[in-house]
């Protein structure tokens, strides 16, 4: 749980790429500390689904670093315990109206057929959750699938000033009611190729506006 007074780290102790150099305010968490704890989430992970199999589904685009770090350390736990659990995974992108706000029109994007994986046990990975709107959304279009169980993973919830009374099952860290861009996270399809979870900065904010 991040604070919010919390200052976090000066970027002057880390390295991250010149094309960001003025358009970042401070380091919110580094890279190494986000890989340490999804380790500690791959362990909580493994011991809660038993013997299931499991269907992992990637939150595209901001969840593709977090899944794929996620499923390499659980990968690398089931190979050196006496259980090894079978995973499949599948991406799914959402895609709102362009001219509706509403969330009742986000479509899901992608991914095999889903009518294929009813009874099977579910795993959201995913980037944020804000409001958690999109991940409820989410869930009732997979719910219609009728699986056996379905639970979510998502790094980061924030501590919106409008939460929808939404929590994943599984979180990285809280943070602050900041914008956050880095580890795939996004201002604009910008920053996706920062490590560290960084805060930007009006500049950060000016320069990548569209
Ligand atoms: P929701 O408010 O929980 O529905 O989140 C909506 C979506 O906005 C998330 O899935 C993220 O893709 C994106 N998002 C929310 N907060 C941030 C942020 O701080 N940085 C980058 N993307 C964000
Ligand atoms: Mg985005």
């Amino acid at each position: 749980q991040i604070s919010d007074n919390w200052p976090g780290y000066s970027l002057d102790l880390f390295t991250y790429p010149q094309h960001y150099y003025g358009d970042l305010e401070y380091v919110l968490i580094p890279h190494g500390i986000i890989v340490d704890r999804t380790e500690r989430l791959a362990k909580d992970i493994m011991q809660d689904i038993g013997d299931n199999d499991i269907v992992v589904l990637c939150v595209l685009k901001g969840g593709y670093k977090f899944c794929a770090d996620l499923v390499e350390h659980i990968k690398n736990l089931s190979r050196n315990s006496e259980r090894f659990i079978s995973m499949k995974v599948d991406f799914v992108r959402l895609k709102s109206y362009h001219n509706d706000q509403s969330m009742q029109d986000m479509q899901i994007m992608g991914g095999d057929d889903l009518s294929k994986l009813t009874g099977k046990f579910f795993m959201f990975y995913k980037d944020i959750v804000g409001t958690g709107r999109t991940m409820k959304v989410l869930l009732n279009n997979i719910e219609k699938y009728k699986p056996k169980m379905i639970k979510v993973a998502s790094l980061l919830v924030k501590r919106t000033s409008r939460p929808d009374g939404y929590r994943p099952d599984y979180y990285g860290f809280e943070i602050p009611d900041l914008f956050v861009v880095g580890y795939a996270l996004d201002y604009n399809e910008h920053f996706r190729d920062l490590n560290h979870i960084c805060v930007i900065n009006d500049h950060g904010k000016a320069k990548y506006r569209v």
